[in-house]
């Protein structure tokens, strides 16, 4: 299935598949749903230039998307993880409830592996083993009873992403300029986003904000895809390289800077896109409020500090070309860790969808965990 944007806009697309058993109708944009027997996903590597879904029927296709960030953003890579364990519990091919749930971890390892920084991978998967290990009856209603967990750790996700939207957008003041980096919105998600959705609720509030897109090198992800995110809503927007945050900031062009996160120390040190820490530094060295919007899934309160987060590191063609055009010479070495880690003293609010932790995080974010989700 392919539409190009200036045909059908994806709204169009999306609603083209009004029986999906998973689809929110209130939503308007979505990244991941089952129908049809399969996994449909949006393929964010053709975007901006064309809107394609690819579908998988198999785990491993599913996997596949997940390395090759088809599907990318911490929430929604959680989600993909939990449908491909889903569909690979549907073709196992085991004669005991044991023998079942050693294949199922087994699989589940080998989806953990394809992006280990982000946490919500390995939250997502640990709890549909969990289900399945828990689970008193038939193991053979597994399969069916591990796909519709899969369907509620997304429908929770967009339920999740609306709470945080709420609580951030209650920071923000009328007419603020606010810098984002990579992609946090619905496409980072399963819908309306963490931190480009606080963005896009105070939008929807008519408080007159404006975003400062960074382009976010390697991959693109600002320019590509929060840029079309941006347009999509409406949202006044100005697209920057990288390298010219330092310079608005320091014409005062920057009132916050408001970042998503891939994975949260207990302590609050923050694990995001390469370049959040330089980011960090400079609204430090400005005086402006450095903000990280995440859901709860994202804290690892195994991991005490940075040092524990593993980085992933990708395939040096990722910083050696652009769009499939080598700019770099042949035989030059690159380092390509796709992550940073931003220490907490940097960090001025971490806003979850049970409320803001502030410093001391440590405290805060344990006490949010323990909070009931607020509406
Ligand atoms: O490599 P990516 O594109 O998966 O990295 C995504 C990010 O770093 C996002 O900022 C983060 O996952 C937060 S998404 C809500």
């Amino acid at each position: 299935m392919q539409f190009r944007i200036g045909n059908f806009g994806l709204r169009i697309l999306l609603y083209s598949n009004p029986k999906s058993a998973f689809r929110n109708s209130k939503s308007n944009m979505r990244t991941i749903w089952w129908e049809e027997e399969r996994v449909k996903l949006l393929d964010q590597t053709k975007l901006p230039h064309r809107v394609e879904v690819v579908e998988c029927t198999r785990w491993e296709e599913v996997a596949e998307a997940i390395r090759t960030l088809k599907i990318r953003g911490a929430p929604a890579i959680g989600v993909a993880g939990a449908f491909a364990l889903a569909l690979a519990a549907r073709t196992l091919p085991s004669r005991t409830r044991e023998e079942f749930l050693e294949a199922l971890t087994h699989i589940s390892r080998q989806i953990q592996q394809t992006r280990p920084t982000a946490v919500n991978l390995s939250w997502a998967l640990h709890r549909l083993l969990q289900f399945a290990r828990n689970y008193p009856g038939n193991f053979q209603e597994l399969p069916s009873l591990l796909l519709e967990e899969a369907g509620r750790i997304a429908q929770e996700d967009i339920e999740t992403n609306r709470a945080i939207a709420r609580h951030g957008s209650s920071l923000i003041k009328p007419g603020e300029r606010i810098l984002t980096y990579c992609n946090t919105g619905s496409l980072a998600t399963v819908d309306y986003g963490t931190a480009l959705g606080i963005i896009r609720a105070a939008h929807e509030q008519g408080k007159g904000v404006h975003v400062y897109v960074c382009e976010t090198r390697p991959v693109l992800q600002g320019a590509r895809l929060t840029a079309w995110e941006v347009l999509q809503y409406g949202i006044p927007a100005t697209l920057i390289t990288d390298n010219a945050a330092g310079f608005l900031m320091r014409k005062g062009q920057v009132d916050r800077v408001l970042v998503g996160a891939d994975r949260i120390a207990r302590n609050g040190d923050v694990a995001n896109k390469i370049g959040t820490y330089t980011l960090a530094i400079l609204a430090r060295f400005h005086g402006i409020p450095f903000i990280v919007a995440a859901p709860l899934s994202s804290v690892d309160f195994e991991a005490p500090d940075g040092w524990a987060i593993p980085i992933e590191e990708r395939p040096p063609e990722e910083v050696t070309h652009i769009g499939g055009l080598r700019i770099a010479p042949e035989g030059i070495q690159v380092a390509n860790p796709a992550f940073d880690v931003t220490p907490a003293d940097l960090v001025t609010a971490i806003v979850t969808e049970r409320g803001i932790a502030t410093p001391p995080f440590k405290e805060s974010l344990e006490g949010l965990r323990s909070r009931a989700m607020v509406s």
